[in-house]
Order: structure tokens, then C-alpha cells, then sequence
């Protein structure tokens, strides 16, 4: 088992359609607040970071397509502050082997070098998993309410955590190749 994480490219299209038609209704949901799956050209234009301020990264098993996450770019409202969206999604199948959280890292280093200073997540107000796996990398992270919804702000300073081992004790995660370390312009969507 070999996974790498890379930047998508506009050759990943088909595979990303195909991985998001793939998922659970549930997990599309907790990703993109519906069950449906983004079909649109033009949306699967900004998963794979083909749109201005979009950066898109994809982890791969042998070739496949298993997680994947993006950001976008926005100025802050202050002067010099660099917000980055990130949205991540993994396979139901590899969900709870590390993938997610190397995903997160990952999107977020590359943020970091296009200068974001602060990491901003739209999560639904039940997904706990994700709301926990937050607070314990950006423990000083700023939650605000409304509706079903959670905006969890997090300033990004210092170097990013280590590795995840994984949730699954006794299965192999995988080796998590680093990035291809070229940052194109940033990087979220919700279908
Ligand atoms: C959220 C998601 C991307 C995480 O990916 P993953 O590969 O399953 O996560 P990991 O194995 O890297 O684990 C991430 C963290 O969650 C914890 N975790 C994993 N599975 C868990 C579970 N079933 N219950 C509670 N915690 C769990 C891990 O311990 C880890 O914590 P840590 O970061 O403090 O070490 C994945 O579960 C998913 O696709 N969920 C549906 C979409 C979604 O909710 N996206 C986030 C909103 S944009």
C-alpha cells in the first residue's frame, strides 16, 4: 500500500468525479453540506485548482484517488492578513488511517508558503470528529456558530504537527509521500 499526495491537475478531473460518486451519501454531506455529488464542469474546474486563488491536492494508492483537499485565497479584513479556506474529504474506506489529517497538513504548509496567515474551515455543527481533530491542531482556534454550521478561524504560526499515525491500531496507513513542492496559485467549494 503506497500513498502519495499530490497537486491535482486538470488531468485528475475524470478521477475526482469518479472518487466524489464514490463516497457514502453521509461523508459528501459532512464534506459538501449535501448528499449530491459536484457534477459541474465548472465545479470540478475548481477541484481540481484550476481556478484563480484555488490551490487542490489529491492523495493516491496506486493511482486511485483516496482524499482530497483544497483551499482558497481570500484577503482578510485586515491589512496583510491572508485567509485560507480549506475543505477535505477521504474515502470512506481509508477514512481513520492518517490520510485526512496528511491532507490537512499539506494544504496548509502550501498556504503557509504563499504567505496565509490564517486557516479558515465551514464544518457542520455535528461533525465532531472533524470539530476535535481542529481543536487539537489549532487549540486557540475561534468558533462561531450559525444554523447547522461552524466557522472555525485559526491563526497559522509556527511549523505545522507531525504525522498522524492513524486511528486504526494495527493497520498499515500507508506511507504519505510528501507534496511535490510547487505551490501554484492557492486554493474551496461546496457543491
Ligand atoms: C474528516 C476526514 C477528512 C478525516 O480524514 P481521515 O483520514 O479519516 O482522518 P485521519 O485518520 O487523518 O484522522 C484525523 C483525526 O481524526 C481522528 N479520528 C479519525 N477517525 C475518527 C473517528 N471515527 N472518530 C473520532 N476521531 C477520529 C484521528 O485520531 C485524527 O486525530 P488527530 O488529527 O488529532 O491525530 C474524513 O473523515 C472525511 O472525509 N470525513 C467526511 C468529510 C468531512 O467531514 N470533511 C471535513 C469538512 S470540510
Amino acid at each position: 500500500m503506497h500513498v502519495e499526495i499530490r497537486q491535482a491537475c486538470s488531468g485528475d478531473r475524470d478521477a475526482i468525479a469518479q472518487f466524489l460518486a464514490g463516497l457514502s451519501l453521509r461523508t459528501r454531506y459532512l464534506r459538501f453540506f449535501t448528499g449530491g455529488a459536484p457534477v459541474s464542469g465548472a465545479m470540478l474546474g475548481i477541484l481540481t485548482g484550476s481556478r484563480d486563488r484555488a490551490d487542490a491536492i489529491v492523495a493516491t494508492e496506486n493511482g486511485t484517488i483516496i482524499g482530497h483537499a483544497m483551499a482558497i485565497d481570500t484577503a482578510g479584513p485586515v491589512a496583510g492578513a491572508h485567509i485560507v479556506e480549506i475543505g477535505v474529504v477521504v474515502a470512506d474506506a481509508r477514512q481513520g488511517d492518517g490520510v485526512g489529517s496528511a491532507l490537512v497538513r499539506e494544504v496548509t504548509a502550501r498556504a503557509q508558503t504563499r504567505g496565509a496567515t490564517t486557516v479558515l474551515m465551514e464544518v457542520l455543527a455535528e461533525n465532531r470528529q472533524v470539530l476535535a481533530m481542529i481543536v487539537r491542531r489549532w487549540p486557540a482556534a475561534c468558533h462561531t456558530r450559525s444554523g447547522p454550521y461552524v466557522t472555525v478561524r485559526a491563526e497559522m504560526t509556527g511549523g505545522a504537527r507531525q504525522p498522524s499515525p492513524g486511528r486504526r491500531a494495527g493497520k498499515e496507513a500507508g506511507r504519505l509521500e510528501p507534496v511535490n513542492q510547487d505551490p501554484r496559485r492557492p486554493a474551496m467549494t461546496r457543491a
